[in-house]
């Protein structure tokens, strides 16, 4: 058996490999090394996958995020509501931006943000939500879009984890994870569902005004060459990484369907444990597992060390929430907002989940992850 890995992008590299290494010369050869060709196709070709009318590609799902919240004209000191039970990246931008970050607990089941949470945290100064569809699946659209229009919200979805979801409205609509929203972000971090082979990611709208503001964003807040009409950033897909996202977008329902398949090789193996808690799978929403997180009645920091004597990798995704990390507990937190986090992160652990788990290395975890339970 092959060793385990959290994510295998080695094996999934030798499938595509022709393809990637010629293509990759070429663009050398090229050498439209920024906004090439590629970029531009890319853009387009993903526009379709997602069927959202603008792509603007960008430096990295941080970014991505950033140049959203910088597009909406929001104020110092306007409140972003966010999920404190995510990465870091979802609330570190509304700070940098130098507005003010409100953390919400998340559901105990699929651990997105929790409805009423989020409503009873609006104020008059609240001015967006950036729903995290975590883990590779959506959060309550439907309740969070009606929020938005009962109040007046921005709504920017990170889809850093969920990109080839999809999310369907009790009209039976049905879209793609970060086109529901005004805007929707993405990361193309390597293990991400869509990884490129460096930094990448992307942001997504179908308000034409929004677009043509944050393609200036991202380009030094230049909207005609060598004039600057307002602050923005350097943020750029490069051409290389395009390439490879271009490859590897026609794979990715491909990619996400066995990511399913392995989810559910561990659904079955885990089924009725009494000590195991396997994702819930929303009804709403199409899962494509970025991650496969259980919650664990019994030691689950044991049961991490037991797993990595046996050569298993299984990490702890978020180990500490954001209400609790020093940059942005403002003293206003209180635990006890936070109940379902606070047990999440003594609970949660995160098996391995990528393109290329065989029958046996998925049976060698779930019969050692049954073995610590046995002893
Ligand atoms: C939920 C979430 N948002 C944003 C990001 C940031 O993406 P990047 O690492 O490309 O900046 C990540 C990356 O891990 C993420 O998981």
């Amino acid at each position: 058996m092959q060793k385990i890995q959290m994510v295998d992008l080695g094996t999934q590299y030798l499938k595509i490999k022709p393809e990637i290494d010629k293509k990759l010369l070429e663009v050398v050869g090229s050498s439209a090394f920024i906004n090439g060709p590629e970029v531009k196709a890319f853009q387009s070709e993903l526009e379709e996958y997602l069927d959202v009318k603008h792509v603007i590609p960008c430096g990295n799902g941080t970014d991505a995020l950033q140049v959203a919240l910088m597009s909406l004209d929001l104020q110092p000191g306007d409140e972003v509501i966010t999920a404190d039970f995510t990465f870091a990246a979802t609330v570190e931008v509304i700070d940098l931006l130098g507005l003010k970050s409100v953390l919400v607990d998340v559901n105990p089941d699929d651990f997105t943000i929790n409805i009423e949470a989020l409503e009873n945290a609006i104020t008059d100064k609240t001015r967006a939500i950036i729903p995290v569809h975590l883990f590779g699946q959506c959060a309550n659209m439907n309740a969070v879009m009606d929020i938005a229009v009962k109040h007046d919200l921005f709504v920017v979805e990170d889809t850093a984890q969920a990109i080839g979801s999809d999310y369907t409205f009790p009209d039976g609509t049905k879209r793609k994870a970060g086109t529901m929203g005004n805007i929707g972000t993405t990361s193309f971090f390597p293990s991400k569902n869509l990884g490129c082979y460096g930094d990448g990611g992307a942001i997504f709208t179908n308000d034409d005004d929004l677009a043509h503001r944050m393609r200036g964003i991202v380009n030094h807040g230049m909207y005609k060459r060598y004039y600057h009409d307002e602050v923005g950033v350097n943020s750029r897909l490069d051409s290389m990484q395009a390439a490879v996202l271009r490859i590897k977008l026609p794979h990715l329902d491909e990619y996400n369907a066995r990511r399913r398949a392995a989810a559910n090789f561990y659904d079955t193996a885990f089924k009725d444990h009494p000590n195991i808690q396997t994702p819930h799978r929303r009804e709403d929403s199409k899962h494509v597992f970025h991650q496969y997180t259980l919650k664990i009645a019994g030691d689950r920091n044991a049961l991490q060390k037991f797993l990595m004597e046996k050569e298993i990798p299984a990490m702890i995704y978020y180990p500490v929430p954001l209400h609790k990390q020093k940059a942005y507990d403002d003293g206003n937190y209180n635990d006890a907002d936070f109940p379902v986090t606070m047990n999440l992160i003594d609970q949660v652990i995160s098996l391995p989940m990528h393109t290329e788990l065989t029958d046996d290395q998925l049976h060698y975890i779930t019969e050692s992850v049954k073995e610590f339970f046995n002893a």
